[in-house]
Parts: structure tokens; C-alpha cells; sequence
């Protein structure tokens, strides 16, 4: 194949995505590469709680009608994300002082709406988002500390009865690689797994540091392929330290490469999605001060040699 989405779809049906940005859509340049190179879209902000439903009961649904309706245009998938997260909740959530009862009532009905408008047309959703503390315990977050534990399991029970086709994924970062929490997220899924919550997939943000792939990726989409679960790189950037010169690109198209390989060196990694299209549309810089250039593509759309290893290795 020629193009990222070609290429992927050659490799046993994978699909290749692009993270968002609701207001570059209208941007020609860039609506037309988001259409050429992908197959997947993720809307990078606006299904999220803060946008979707920023008043209590009132559904904010332009933005994802938006991606649905352009995905629909240009034959690709889209990538739901996200609906139980403790960042970028509306304030009427994050100050709200809920029973447990009420928070459950609010959560059943936020997933049921947003899951519920999107049935058919999003195939995968990120049910919970970021659970996990670092050592595999659970994040403490306004529905650990309302609910219990039983919050996740009860999300994915919503999400399922909105939409029985939709897969259903837990999603979290610096789980890349095997380590204490990504042996966590491994336990919950087993055990959900076990009681029959139905949960179909992981999705390993992998938002890493040049050259730092985690040498045990493979390996660790392994162990949870092997639970019968897919795996999807669903959040893929590699920052480096600004300034960029080539021979970082060259370490970063080295470690493109070598993400894309443990993909595809497992059967149930169906896709894999990169978060922004160009350097400059990436988030990166406004989180990790003075790191930089984690994307693809350059801000006047160039391809960068990990673009050209990516589609290389695929
Ligand atoms: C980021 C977006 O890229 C930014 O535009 C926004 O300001 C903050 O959120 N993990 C996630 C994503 O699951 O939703 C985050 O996206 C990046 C980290």
C-alpha cells in the first residue's frame, strides 16, 4: 500500500487512525491528508464529558456529529473516547457532591445517551479512561471514591446495553510495557473476564519518549491477546527534546518502527491510532515542557521519516 490506511489494511485487516482536532477540520490541507492516510478517526477532545454533556442533561453533539458524518464520507472507522475519565469532566460533575446512587444514575445515563447516539457508528469506545495509579492500584477518582471498585464493571454493563456491537475497551497510559501497572490493568481484566462484564479490548495509550520503547511491548500485548482481548496503540506519539535535528528523527523512525512491529507481531492488535497529525497539532508541548515533534507529520505536512518507517514496517 501506498498510504498508512492501505498498508494497514493489508496486514490482516488493521486499521491505521489519527486523533482529531475538531477545529482543523474545515482546513482542506488537513481534512484531505486525515482522509487519505487513515482509516480510523478519534475525536482527540469533543466526545468528552466536558464537551458531550457540559450541563447536567443538555448534550452537546456537534462535534461528534461532525467526525461520525466525515468518517461516514471518507469510509473510515471511528474510535469512541471517551466516557468514564477523571479529566475533563464538566465542573456540574467534578464539584457535584453525588451519592452513590446519583452518581451511578448520572453514569448509566451519560453512557446510554452518548453510546446509545453513536450505535453502529462507533466501533470501539474507551469505556474508563486512566484507572490506575502508577503501582496497579486504582486511581481514586470520583467514581472510585462514590461507587467502589464496582464502577468499571457497571460502565461497561451500560455501554454493552446501548450498544451490544460496540467493543469496549479500558484505555490507560505507561501501560505499555510490563510493569506494576500494567500488571493491574491485567488482574481487572481477568477478573472482569471471569465475571462476565463484557469487555473486549485494551487500549495502551503509548505515548512514550524517544528512545524508550518499552523492550517488553510485544510481550505485553501478548499477555493480554492471549485473555482472548484486543489490543490497540490508540494514543501513539514519541516526544523528543526540542530542538529536533536528524538524527533524532532518525531514532524516532526507528522507534515508530519498532511500535509498529510489536503490532503487528500479534494477531488480536487489530489498529493502532496516532494522537494529532502534525508536530504542531500535538498536545505534547502544552504537558512536557520542552519536549516536542512527536507526530508523523511536519506542520506543512511533510512526511517524516517516521512516517516513511511506519508505512515501511507495515
Ligand atoms: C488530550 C488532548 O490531546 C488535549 O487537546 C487536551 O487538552 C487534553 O487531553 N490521554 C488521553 C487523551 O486519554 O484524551 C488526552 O488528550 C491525552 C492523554
Amino acid at each position: 500500500g501506498s498510504t498508512l490506511r492501505e498498508a494497514a489494511a493489508d496486514e490482516g485487516g488493521r486499521f491505521y487512525g489519527v486523533a482529531v482536532n475538531d477545529s482543523m477540520l474545515s482546513n482542506s490541507q488537513y481534512a484531505n491528508l486525515v482522509a487519505q492516510e487513515f482509516s480510523s478517526v478519534t475525536a482527540e477532545n469533543v466526545m468528552k464529558w466536558e464537551t458531550i454533556q457540559p450541563s447536567q442533561g443538555q448534550f452537546n453533539w456537534s462535534g461528534g456529529d461532525r467526525l461520525v458524518n466525515f468518517a461516514q464520507q471518507n469510509n473510515q472507522k471511528v474510535y469512541g473516547h471517551t466516557l468514564v475519565w477523571h479529566s475533563q469532566m464538566p465542573g456540574w460533575l467534578e464539584n457535584g457532591n453525588f451519592s452513590a446512587a446519583q452518581l451511578r444514575q448520572i453514569t448509566n445515563n451519560h453512557i446510554s445517551q452518548v453510546v446509545g447516539r453513536y450505535a453502529g457508528d462507533i466501533e470501539r469506545w474507551d469505556v474508563v479512561n486512566e484507572a490506575f495509579n502508577e503501582d496497579g492500584t486504582r486511581r481514586q477518582n470520583k467514581w472510585q471514591q462514590t461507587i467502589g471498585d464496582g464502577y468499571i464493571a457497571e460502565a461497561f454493563r451500560a455501554a454493552n446495553a446501548a450498544d451490544p456491537s460496540a467493543k469496549l475497551f479500558i484505555n490507560d497510559y505507561n501501560v505499555e510495557g510490563i510493569n506494576s501497572k500494567s500488571t493491574g490493568m491485567y488482574n481487572l481484566v481477568r477478573s472482569l473476564l471471569d465475571q462476565g462484564v463484557p469487555i473486549h479490548g485494551v487500549g495502551l495509550q503509548t505515548h512514550l519518549i524517544l528512545g524508550q520503547v518499552p523492550s517488553s511491548l510485544q510481550q505485553n500485548i501478548q499477555r493480554f491477546a492471549d485473555l482472548g482481548l484486543e489490543v490497540v496503540l490508540t494514543e501513539i506519539d514519541i516526544r523528543m527534546q526540542m530542538p529536533s535535528d536528524s538524527s533524532k528523527l532518525q531514532q524516532q523512525a526507528n522507534d515508530f518502527r519498532a511500535v509498529t512491529q510489536a503490532c503487528l507481531a500479534v494477531s488480536r492488535c487489530t489498529g493502532m491510532t496516532v494522537w494529532g497529525l502534525r508536530d504542531g497539532d500535538s498536545w505534547v508541548p502544552d504537558v512536557f515542557q520542552g519536549y516536542g515533534a512527536p507526530l508523523l507529520f511536519t506542520d506543512s505536512y511533510q512526511k517524516k521519516p517516521a512516517y516513511d518507517a511506519v508505512l515501511s514496517a507495515l
